[in-house]
């Protein structure tokens, strides 16, 4: 069986609402799980939010509200800018989750079992907004190395892992397999970190200090370190424990994409563990570089932090996307200014790929009689054939490296390539000429150039590439597979279909300046954005199910496990209706139930779908067909 290509990005503290950092390593893994999926392969992309900890608490005690509220506001923000962003992600953890909280409790039972996990009271300096102790020696000026902040002296008893037990396994595994640690620099900070004596792992809070996060499962009196709370995710997200058969097809990771900020405890702290619990290590770490505006570091208390949401309203998604993945280069830092956004989408987005779209299909219209002309090939012809044929296995290639700018900029140099191959050729001249065979050998050539461009191009401008396409009737979904480029996909004779522009030209000041007009921070509305398309409804399997049996969980009195059938099939359900309905009220009673929603595991019970109900303050009432009708019955 093919293994799943498997790819994450961190998870996002939601303590605040994202920026541009956020941005791009979200938009940097949709690219490759685009691209990947695009090269035939099963894809798996990871993304969520970690909810637990002092820095939520903190930020939910700021802001008047409990931390679950806290989280669940905050988490809609994230979703909301992933769904500006078209963002396609498979699956969206939040560290609250019960699936997620099972396994972590899981694993830290195993590993105090094993004699991994032990009891020591522990001196060391403590910084809160980085969630972690450190030495004496550590400090910068009496201060956190990290992140400049005033650290606190903590005397306490907590537990600890055993991390230096693993130390040297560790550091035979980076040797033995150069590409787990990406870019190669990041590699040797690792290594030498590692070459110095390894502590072991203080991986709990007491609870009186910081009781936001998950109970130890052997004392209830300590959280979980939030770390490998969080870092859990990566396997609890895919199955590990409760569906081992999906975590199997999995894991390991392919990619787990992280900031150069997070690489020890990605690097370090993360392989420790999965090398106590017994399970393969992911195949690559990658640590790309920051954002800076423009001097330096972006900071709320400088003021220039970049909000993706302005530019994504002003000037669509795809330029943004476009902007990130082509400025940074692998592992380095970049520089986000509005001059150089604006000159990259002018020069390359509006100049190169917008006007080759729109002068092709002017071309198509004025010379063509808006059909696909007939191929007749020249030399000219053939010499373009040539150079766009071998751009798909190039661009294969450096995306695999992790190489996306060089990528990007291999097609851009087709587009612009294409440009001059129509300057040369001259159409228009062809035309007055009447050299009607030419004409169409060089349109056809020049469509075909244009549909391997906007295919390539997919991954990074998702949206845009779709018009251009639909420019020629082509349906991304079914033909945007690498495979399917082969020259020779464009029908002669099919009509095309013009669209809409696909790049306005972003105006600018005398200065240079950009009027970003109305728009602020305000920009993010969590409800708002959140619309479901028509499409995205009909993915919902509504129907109706009977309830066969009702049986009470132990340890929680509002929920009931059911058992229903729907037509044919038995499932079973865990619903928190237990305050409201009696068992005997339920048998036999005919419910609705969204049949094809991700199995979960609450309380500790599989629940393979969700039941339909209105609620009103306290109140609940189940929804129930109007007349009778079978079970299995579909809604719609
Ligand atoms: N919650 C942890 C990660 C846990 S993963 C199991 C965390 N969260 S974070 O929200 O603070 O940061 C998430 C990511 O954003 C990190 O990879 C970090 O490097 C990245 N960025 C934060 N600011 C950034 C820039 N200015 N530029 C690029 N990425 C930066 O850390």
């Amino acid at each position: 069986m093919k293994k799943v290509f498997y790819i994450t990005t961190p998870l996002y503290y939601v303590n605040d609402i994202p920026h541009i950092g956020h941005a791009y390593t979200t938009v940097l893994s949709d690219v490759i799980a685009r691209y990947h999926r695009a090269f035939g392969e099963e894809v798996f992309f990871l993304t969520g939010t970690d909810e637990h900890g002092e820095k939520i608490a903190s930020s939910a005690r700021e802001s008047g509200s409990s931390p679950i509220k806290h989280c669940n506001k905050y988490v809609l923000k994230f979703k909301a800018l992933w769904k500006k962003l078209n963002i396609e992600y498979d699956d969206f953890i939040r560290t609250t989750e019960e699936r997620h909280e099972l396994v972590v409790k899981e694993i830290l039972k195993k590993l105090y079992e094993k004699g991994d996990i032990y009891k020591s009271t522990y001196t060391g300096w403590y910084c809160t907004p980085c969630e972690r102790f450190w030495t004496n020696k550590d400090l910068i000026e009496g201060r956190c190395p990290s992140c400049n902040k005033t650290v606190y002296k903590i005397k306490e008893s907590n537990y600890f892992f055993k991390m230096s037990r693993y130390q040297e396994r560790l550091l035979k595994h980076i040797k033995e397999n150069p590409g787990f640690i990406k870019p190669e620099f990041r590699k040797n900070e690792i290594t030498e970190f590692l070459k110095k004596p390894l502590n072991d792992l203080c991986i709990s809070r007491p609870k009186s200090r910081l009781s936001w996060g998950i109970p130890l499962p052997f004392d209830e009196d300590y959280t979980c370190y939030v770390w490998m709370d969080a870092l859990t995710n990566y396997i609890s997200a895919p199955g590990y424990i409760y569906n081992n058969k999906k975590f199997n097809e999995i894991w390991p990771a392919d990619y787990h994409f992280i900031g150069k900020d997070i690489l020890t405890t990605h690097c370090v702290y993360w392989p420790s563990w999965l090398m106590a619990i017994g399970i393969e290590l992911p195949r690559t770490i990658f640590a790309h570089g920051w954002w800076m505006s423009g001097e330096g570091k972006m900071s709320k208390s400088k003021g220039n932090v970049i909000d993706p949401i302005i530019y994504i309203e002003k000037f669509g998604e795809d330029a943004f996307r476009y902007f990130l993945m082509r400025e940074m280069s692998l592992g380095q830092d970049a520089t986000f200014s509005h001059n150089i956004f604006v000159n990259r989408i002018n020069s390359e987005l509006v100049n190169d790929y917008g006007n080759l779209v729109s002068r092709t299909v002017k071309m198509i219209k004025d010379f063509s009689g808006g059909k696909i002309p007939c191929e007749h090939t020249n030399q000219k012809t053939n010499q373009l054939r040539k150079e766009v044929i071998k751009v798909p296995r190039i661009v294969k290639e450096l995306v695999k490296e992790m190489r996306l700018n060089e990528a990007i900029e291999e097609v851009m140099s087709l587009v612009r390539r294409t440009n001059r191959f129509i300057e040369e050729t001259a159409p228009w001249k062809l035309n007055k000429e009447n050299k009607k065979k030419e004409l169409e050998g060089v349109l056809y050539a020049v469509s075909e150039a244009l549909r391997f461009v906007s295919i390539l191009l997919h991954p990074i401008i998702p949206n845009k590439s779709t018009i251009a396409l639909k420019n020629f009737n082509i349906d991304i979904k079914k033909r945007g597979s690498f495979n399917s480029l082969d020259w020779g996909g464009l029908t002669s004779g099919t009509e095309i279909n013009p669209q809409e522009m696909l790049f306005p030209r972003i105006k600018t000041h005398l200065d240079g300046r950009i009027d970003f007009g109305e728009l602020s921070r305000a920009a993010i509305r969590p409800y708002s954005v959140v619309k479901v398309s028509f499409d995205d409804f009909k993915k919902l399997d509504i129907k109706i199910a009977e309830i066969k049996e009702v049986i009470n969980i132990k340890g929680a009195n509002k929920l009931l496990k059911l058992k229903i059938v729907i037509g044919k099939e038995e499932r079973q359900i865990v619903a928190g209706i237990g305050a409201y309905y009696s068992p005997r009220e339920l048998i036999g009673k005919k419910i609705v139930v969204l049949t094809n929603l991700e199995p979960r595991i609450v309380k500790g019970e599989l629940s393979e779908g969700m039941l339909l109900a209105a609620t009103e303050g306290d109140k609940i009432v189940l929804l129930t067909p109007d007349k009778d009708i079978s079970s299995g019955s579909i809604i719609s």
